[in-house]
């Protein structure tokens, strides 16, 4: 396996996959991997002749109060992993290298689908990630991209992006991985107090939940966002930030249920903010 550190190194071994007619697929991550990764990565093998992972603690990304300082970083566990799964190359940059001095370009996306949820509480959070993720696509140019599903409004905004600016990505969206217990995976599960990590799996009984009733036939989407508002309430140390039914591809909230809708979700459990989702589809009709 391949440790790059420079846009040239990048270039140069990118040359030699292209030139050996290898197809690339590419899983961008902030490390700290999990299971959660190791599932992107393995789909990326199972359907290219090449693998290339980023590591890059994103620090456009974070708003001010975040955790960036205090991110995991725990670099030599996340290379074992890579080197693990089969991974050809990674790209592990310095933050100079990704924002040079003077750099000033930004992928702004704008609208709904930037700026409600994970957007209106991470103000400028969806400009760091649309334009590492551009930044990244560039460098490695990559044949596909692997993102995950517990990422959803992250996903449908690169999504968005490539379609917006003709990138030549297929983007594959994989599902989420979850504990025995429920909890997605994250890199922030770590920050969680034992109590906390108890608690947690309200997440995912929430959109359970909410997911039951739609199969039984509920429509009214304000009586699914208050099964789960309810049941986050059986937690109180559990400070909700939204629930919400929307429309998966614009995040535009629903109100009667009549195609396929996700079930978004975030809380907060002390300082921790956790995030879930369940997509909920309807058959087709042939
Ligand atoms: O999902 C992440 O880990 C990050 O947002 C990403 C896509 C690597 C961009 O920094």
């Amino acid at each position: 396996m391949e440790l790059l550190r420079t846009v040239e190194e990048v270039r140069r071994w990118r040359a030699e996959v292209r030139s050996a007619g290898r197809r690339l697929g590419f899983v961008p991550t902030m490390g700290a991997l999990h299971a959660g990764h190791r599932s992107l990565i393995d789909t990326a093998r199972a359907a290219n002749e090449a693998v290339a992972v980023s590591i890059f603690v994103n620090p456009t990304q974070f708003g001010p109060q975040e955790d960036f300082a205090h991110y995991p970083r725990p670099l030599e566990a996340d290379l074992a992993l890579c080197r693990e799964a089969g991974v050809d190359a990674v790209f592990h940059p310095e933050p100079e290298t990704m924002y040079p001095l003077g750099f000033c370009t930004w992928v702004e996306v704008r609208g709904p689908l930037a700026e409600s949820f994970e957007g209106a509480v991470r103000p400028g959070h969806f400009r760091g990630v649309a334009t590492v993720v551009l930044k990244l696509f560039e460098i490695v140019q990559p044949d596909r991209a692997y993102f995950g599903q517990k990422d959803a409004q992250q996903a449908c905004l690169v999504r968005r992006m490539i379609a917006d600016l003709n990138l030549p990505v297929e983007l594959h969206v994989c599902p989420t991985v979850r504990e025995a217990d429920g909890l997605a995976l994250s890199s922030r599960n770590v920050y969680l107090t034992p109590e906390q990590r108890r608690m947690a799996p309200i997440l995912f009984q929430a959109l359970q939940r909410a997911e039951a009733a739609i199969l039984q036939g509920e429509r009214r989407a304000q009586t699914v966002i208050q099964i789960m508002e309810e049941t986050m309430a059986t937690v109180p140390e559990a400070r909700l930030d939204y629930a919400a039914v929307v429309d998966p591809n614009s995040f535009l909230p629903v109100k009667t249920i009549s195609d396929d809708v996700l079930l978004l979700l975030a809380a907060r459990f002390g300082n921790t903010r956790l995030i879930d989702n369940l997509p909920i589809s309807f058959p087709r009709n042939a």
